[in-house]
């Protein structure tokens, strides 16, 4: 079998199991969410009877029909070995807009072919949106191919980013979500990172940033906004990397001025120095400086 037939038969075994997922994460939803347990200390990262539900079912759907490939688990359930795929996935992104019955959550599964993302399907079964990227081969949604968006200024684009459950880190975000507000049309926070990625895939995000992320987080939707046009890479403006725990996704036309925004905070990562040159990047009069959002 080809490389790209062993592709296309991978994509479908993650699209029937993403959507199998999807069924019983909304049957838990249906029922209402009886158990809720804290990982770690605090009471922020939440794990529900549909994460571990729908990761033992995608689990089952992948080691039945490639019981040699690697996999990687947000809940645990993963294989180790040396073979050349590794499935990442994620059963429940956005569980605590789950837990809320706020309808922006999706399971992610991603293959990567000797540590490269080869295919990258998210399901959103709230909103019944399937998006699904194949390297090479472009990006979908329902069947439909996507492409980023043509925005050029930040002041015209809508972003979205997260935070960390961790909020007490140095990377906790805070300062680059105020430089953002102040320089962008409108930036959002929707809690799953996954699908935040697939929109920024679609269009409907300009762009999206987040630090702290895990491999099952961004692996499905990096390929995503990749196949569909636009670029990625982590907040220096390197080569983004699965494992590398941040990214910075955009229509491409915005990436620059995104990282220069992120270089004005330390806690972006950046050289922390506000300076003239990116007090000018949205061209706005009338915004706030970043000393301004620094208070924030
Ligand atoms: C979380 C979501 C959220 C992001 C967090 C992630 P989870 O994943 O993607 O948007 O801000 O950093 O951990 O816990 O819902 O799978
Ligand atoms: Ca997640
Ligand atoms: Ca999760």
């Amino acid at each position: 079998m080809s490389i790209t037939d062993e592709l296309f038969e991978m994509r479908d075994v993650a699209i029937a199991a993403v959507r199998e997922a999807g069924a019983a994460i909304r049957a838990v939803a249906a029922q209402g969410v009886k158990e809720i347990v804290f990982k770690g200390e605090g009471k922020r990262d939440l794990v529900t009877e549909a994460d571990k539900r729908s990761e033992q079912i995608i689990i089952d759907a992948i080691t039945r029909r490639y019981p040699d490939h690697r996999i990687l688990a947000e809940e645990g359930t993963g294989t180790g070995g040396n073979g050349a795929y590794r499935w990442i996935v994620d059963p429940l992104d956005g569980t605590t807009n789950f837990a809320h019955q706020y309808p922006l959550y999706c399971v992610s599964i991603a293959v990567e072919h000797r540590g490269e993302p080869v295919v990258g399907v998210v399901f959103a079964p709230y909103m019944d949106e399937l998006f699904v990227a194949i390297k090479g081969g472009g990006a979908t949604l329902n069947g439909t191919p996507i492409a980023v968006s043509g925005v050029t200024d930040l002041i015209g684009g809508l972003l979205c980013t997260g935070f960390p459950y961790r909020l007490d880190g140095p990377t906790n975000n805070l300062v680059n979500w105020g430089n953002f507000v102040l320089r962008t049309q409108a930036t959002r926070r929707d809690g799953a990172a996954a699908l935040d990625l697939c929109y920024v895939a679609a269009g409907r995000f300009d762009g999206f940033w987040e630090l702290n992320l895990q491999p099952w987080d961004m692996a499905a939707g990096a390929l995503m906004i990749q196949e569909a046009g636009g670029t990625i890479s982590d907040p220096y403006g390197n080569a983004f990397r699965v494992d590398g725990h941040d990214i910075v996704g955009s229509n491409g036309h915005l990436h620059a001025t995104m990282l220069d925004v992120l270089a004005m905070s330390k806690n972006g990562h950046g050289a922390g120095k506000p300076n003239a040159e990116t007090e000018q990047l949205a061209g706005q009069a009338d915004t706030a400086t970043a000393s301004d959002a620094a208070t924030i």
